[in-house]
C-alpha cells in the first residue's frame, strides 16, 4: 500500500480551510459561549526540560548511527539514489537540502534547483518546510549549521528505512515506525505545515460529554486478520461506523461523535482491484455517512477528542494538545519527534488494544466505550484528576510543539546528525566549490543566489 503525500491527515487547520469548504459557522444560538482563541507568544523552557526531552526522542534515533559512525557525507547521495530506486523518484516528497551559511538550497548532485523557496514540483509539505525555515533563518530566529540531509515527508509506511532495510545514512523524516518488528532508523524532525500557535479554550463544563473525531478516512492498514470478516481495522471508519450506529439505535448516553469528512473508499490508495476496501469494509458492515469538515478551535466544544491514526501518525495530535480537553490517543507504532515524551494518564489516556496482525477479538476494537465509561466515574470521583491531565498535557505542547519548539528542535536533530560525518565541512567546501566552478551554484546561473 503505497499512499503519496496525503501524510498528516488532518483536515481542522486554518491553511486547509482556504481549500476546503469547511462548516466554520459560530454557534447559530446567540446565548452559546463562543470558543476563545490565545496566540501563544515567547515560551520558556529550562535547560533541563529541553537535555531530557532530547534525551527521550533525538537520542534513540541518534542511538543506530552512533554505533555506525562515521559516515560519508556524499552518501546522502546513495541514499538518494536507493530510495528512488525502490520507491521510484517521488521528488514531491523527497529531497535533498543543503544549509550553506545559514541558507537552504535544494539541490541535485550536480545542481542548484532553488534557494529558500523549494521547487516548484515539491509537496505542500516540503513548500511550507522551505519557507518557514528559511524565514526563521532570514529573520535571525534559527541559526542551522552546514549540512547536507535528505528530507521525507512521505508518510512513510513502507517504512523506508525500517528494520529490515540498510540505509546508508540516516534519512531525516517527519514520522515513523516503532513495533515489534524493530525501530525505524530515521531521524525526525517536526513538520512545519499544519497548526499554528493558537491555543483553544472553552469551559469544560460547556464541553460535550462525548469523544469527538473529524477527519478523513485514512487508514494504516496495520491492524489486519482481526476476524474472518474484518480483515483490515480502520479506527477512523470502525469508530465512525459505532459512532453512526449508535446514533441510529438511540443509544444512551451516548459516547461518540465521530465522524469521516469523505467516502471511505479508501482512493489515496493504489487498491486498484478493490481488494484492501472489501477487506476493510467487513469491519463496519453498514455505509458510514459523511459529515462537513471542521476548523480545529470547533473541538474544544468536546471534552474527550480522539487521536487517531492517519495512513501513518497523524500531525494533528499537537493540536489537540493545545485545546482544554482531553485527549483519548489510539495505541499505534507511529511517531513523530515529540511523542516518546508524552505519557499515558499523565498528558493522554490510551485505548485501543487491537493487536498487530493478529486474531483479537472485537472487544479490542470497542473498549473506547469502557475508558470513557472508567472517565466518567473518576471525573465524579475527583474532577481535578482530569484536569491535571489536561494541564500536563497543554503544558508540553505548549513548550515542545508550537513554533519555538519545532525550530530549537530542528536545530538540534540536524546538528547532531552532522556530528555522525566528521567529513562534512570538507565534503561541503568541495561541492559547493565545484558547482560554482560549473556555473551550476544557482538555478540561474552562476552568481550567489541573494534571496
Ligand atoms: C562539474 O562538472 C564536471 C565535468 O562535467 C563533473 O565531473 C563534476 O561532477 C561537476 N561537479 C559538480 C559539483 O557538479
Ligand atoms: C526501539 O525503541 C524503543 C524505545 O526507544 C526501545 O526500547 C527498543 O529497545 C528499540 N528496539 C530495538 C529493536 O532497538
Ligand atoms: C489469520 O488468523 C487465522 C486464525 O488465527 C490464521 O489461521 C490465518 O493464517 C491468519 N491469516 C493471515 C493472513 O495471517
Ligand atoms: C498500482 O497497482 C497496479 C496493480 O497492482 C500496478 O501495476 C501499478 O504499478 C501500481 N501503481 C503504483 C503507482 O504503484
Amino acid at each position: 500500500m503505497r499512499a503519496i503525500w496525503f501524510l498528516c491527515s488532518i483536515l481542522a487547520i486554518v491553511t486547509e480551510g482556504l481549500r476546503y469548504k469547511v462548516d466554520d459557522r459560530e454557534a447559530v444560538d446567540p446565548n452559546d459561549v463562543p470558543v476563545t482563541h490565545l496566540p501563544v507568544g515567547a515560551v520558556h523552557v529550562s535547560e533541563a526540560e529541553w537535555a531530557q526531552f532530547l534525551e527521550e526522542n533525538l537520542e534513540p534515533d541518534l542511538a543506530p548511527w552512533k554505533v555506525k559512525a562515521p559516515l560519508r557525507a556524499d552518501y546522502v547521495w546513495n541514499l538518494k539514489d536507493d530510495l528512488y530506486k525502490r520507491g521510484g523518484p517521488l521528488p514531491g516528497v523527497w529531497r535533498v537540502v543543503l544549509v550553506w551559511k545559514n541558507k537552504l538550497y535544494w539541490v541535485e548532485r550536480d545542481h542548484v534547483q532553488s534557494v529558500g523557496s523549494a521547487p516548484q514540483d515539491a509537496s505542500d509539505q516540503i513548500k511550507s518546510f522551505g519557507i518557514r525555515v528559511t524565514r526563521w533563518l532570514t529573520r535571525g530566529h534559527l541559526q542551522l549549521p552546514d549540512v547536507l540531509f535528505m528530507i521525507n515527508v512521505e508518510d512513510n509506511r513502507p517504512r523506508w528505512c525500517g528494520p529490515k532495510q540498510e540505509c546508508v545514512v540516516p534519512l531525516i523524516s517527519l514520522g515513523k515506525t516503532m513495533d515489534h518488528e524493530g525501530n525505524d532508523t530515521d531521524i525526525l524532525v517536526p513538520q512545519l505545515f499544519f497548526g499554528d500557535n493558537t491555543f483553544y479554550y472553552h469551559p469544560w463544563e460547556l464541553k460535550k460529554d462525548v469523544a469527538y473525531f473529524r477527519g478523513v478516512p485514512f487508514c494504516s492498514g496495520y491492524w489486519w486478520n482481526v476476524s474472518d470478516t474484518c480483515l483490515v481495522a480502520c479506527p477512523r471508519t470502525y469508530l465512525a461506523w459505532r459512532s453512526d450506529l449508535d446514533a441510529r439505535t438511540n443509544r444512551t448516553p451516548s459516547y461518540l461523535d465521530v465522524g469521516i469528512v469523505e467516502p471511505a473508499t479508501l482512493p489515496w490508495v493504489n487498491d486498484t482491484q478493490g481488494e484492501l476496501y472489501q477487506k476493510m469494509k467487513g469491519c463496519q458492515p453498514d455505509s458510514i455517512p459523511t459529515v462537513p469538515r471542521v476548523g480545529m478551535w470547533r473541538h474544544a466544544r468536546y471534552k474527550y477528542l480522539l487521536q487517531l491514526e492517519g495512513i501513518t501518525f497523524s500531525c494533528r495530535l499537537s493540536q489537540l494538545l493545545m485545546t482544554n480537553s482531553l485527549v483519548l490517543f489510539q495505541r499505534q507504532p507511529f511517531v513523530e519527534y515529540f511523542y516518546r515524551s508524552l505519557r499515558p494518564w499523565v498528558h493522554y489516556v490510551p485505548f485501543w488494544t487491537a493487536k498487530a496482525h493478529s486474531r483479537g477479538d472485537w472487544n479490542s476494537l470497542d473498549d473506547v466505550y469502557g475508558v470513557i465509561d472508567g472517565l466518567r466515574r473518576r471525573e465524579q470521583q475527583d474532577p481535578k484528576e482530569v484536569h491535571r491531565m489536561v494541564a500536563a498535557a497543554n503544558a508540553f505542547a505548549t513548550k515542545f510543539t508550537t513554533s519555538y519548539g519545532r525550530a530549537r528542535y530542528l536545530k538540534d536533530a540536524l546538528t547532531a546528525y552532522k556530528d555522525l560525518f566528521p567529513d562534512m565541512d570538507q565534503y561541503l567546501a568541495q561541492f559547493v566549490e565545484g558547482l560554482k566552478a560549473n556555473g551550476t551554484w544557482t538555478s540561474t546561473g552562476g552568481q550567489e543566489p541573494t534571496s
